[in-house]
């Protein structure tokens, strides 16, 4: 079950990994219509493509900023504020409180949404332990999680493997957006802890962020148009 109401065409979000501005126009320009939300990460970002995030949303499109920033707070909200004269509909930070809560106070009064990253998935308990912390991964989910709602945060990047877990956390005010999502038959990739659209909206998802099952398609419209088929046959 979700929170809100939101159009099935809409919960499918597709990561523009690709490394030229010129390659980003040429698939959003084949995907037309069929997808309405992009994803523009470090890979697009850092090579000139932030003013595509201005011209998407010129053009009615939504667009996740998948920055994942973490500095201290006067940074973040500096940042936060930049990123949201942009006109993204969502940013992620990572899920630490300083940054979390400058992060919510800096996107007060714009249409920007704030997303946590708890844990990165590439992590595990062997990671955290490396780098000084002594919970599990787990448990610092659940721990990052509950703490990004006390402070209003809007949603979560998670695992579809969580999101179960996450909902009966977060309940229901919180979005929960999750990587990791493959067709039945399409290649895995690196991704370990793959989910099918219709599963992962079954779990829990509010919106399914596909990249290479789109980007390396024969026919990336038609491979939008059947996972958004998907969405719509799962969301309850
Ligand atoms: O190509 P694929 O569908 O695996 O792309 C997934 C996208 O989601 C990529 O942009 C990747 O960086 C992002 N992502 C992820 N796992 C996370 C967080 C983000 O795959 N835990």
């Amino acid at each position: 079950m979700q929170p809100v109401n939101i159009a099935h065409r809409d919960r499918l979000i597709v990561a523009l990994d690709v490394p030229t501005i010129a390659a980003a126009e040429a698939m959003i320009a084949r995907l037309g219509d069929s997808v309405t939300f992009y994803k523009i990460g470090y890979q697009l970002a850092y090579v000139g493509g932030l003013p595509l995030v201005r011209q998407l949303a010129g053009a009615g499109k939504k667009v996740f900023t998948d920055l994942k920033l973490h500095d201290i707070g006067n940074t973040v909200a500096r940042g936060v504020e930049s990123v949201a004269s942009l006109g993204a509909t969502f940013l992620t930070v990572h899920a630490y409180p300083q940054t979390m809560k400058a992060a919510v106070e800096a996107r007060a009064g714009s249409s920007l949404k704030i997303l946590a990253v708890t844990v990165l998935t590439s992590y595990d308990d062997g990671d955290l332990h490396a780098a000084g912390y002594r919970l599990s991964v787990s448990d610092l989910v659940e721990a990052r999680a509950q703490q990004a709602q006390v402070l209003g945060v809007d949603g979560i990047v998670c695992s579809p493997e969580e999101a179960a877990s996450l909902r009966k956390i977060v309940g229901h005010q919180m979005n929960l957006v999750t990587p990791g999502i493959r067709p039945a038959g399409a290649a895995s990739g690196d991704q370990k802890r793959i989910m099918t659209p219709a599963r992962a909206i079954a779990a829990g998802a509010d919106y399914l962020v596909v990249g290479r099952p789109v980007l390396e398609a024969p026919d990336p419209k038609a491979a939008a148009d059947a996972i958004v088929a998907e969405i719509a046959q799962a969301v309850k």
